[in-house]
């Protein structure tokens, strides 16, 4: 690859919204790939500024940081990734983000109806809730789908 379409940690940094801190912790993690300069300094692929805005959405929807490397391992190395890289990439990744659109989905319905939590507050939960029949179920709010009772337990 041309040096002149290389970027600069600077560069990537403005491009990208992320601090150098976080470039060189997502390096380091092995989320992004670096050349040197003769000199040292970092050298990034255009394509770097892909992979970080992919990053940041997965993490903003709580995609951890060990899903998100697995899911940049599927793009190609010392290349840069192609649409159809990309578009095998979204493809392993549809159910996850379907599950998470059913939950969001499901939180947006949920707030001002019954939600399954025991508290027995609204018109709504002596249909949907009689006596709090859902706790033989489990802990948490059973109405909501299980992405939204993780870590409840
Ligand atoms: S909303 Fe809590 S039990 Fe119905």
């Amino acid at each position: 690859m041309d040096a002149r379409d290389l970027l600069t940690i600077g560069d990537v940094a403005r491009r990208s919204g992320f601090p150098p801190s976080a470039l060189r912790f997502y390096e380091r993690e092995g989320l992004l790939r670096t050349t040197r300069t003769p000199g040292g300094q970092r050298r990034y692929e255009r394509s770097t500024l892909r992979r970080l805005a992919f990053i940041r959405a997965a993490r903003t929807i709580g995609v951890s940081l060990d899903e998100v490397r697995a899911g940049l391992d599927r793009l190609p190395d010392g290349r840069t990734p192609t649409k159809a890289d990309w578009t095998r990439l979204s493809k392993a990744w549809r159910g996850r983000l379907d599950e998470q659109i059913d939950a969001l989905v499901a939180l947006r319905d949920g707030l001002d109806s019954c939600i399954g939590c025991g508290c027995l507050s609204l018109a709504r939960c002596r249909l949907s809730n009689p006596d709090d029949r859902v706790a033989a179920n489990g802990p948490g709010a059973r109405m909501f789908p299980a992405l939204l009772r993780r870590g409840e337990q």
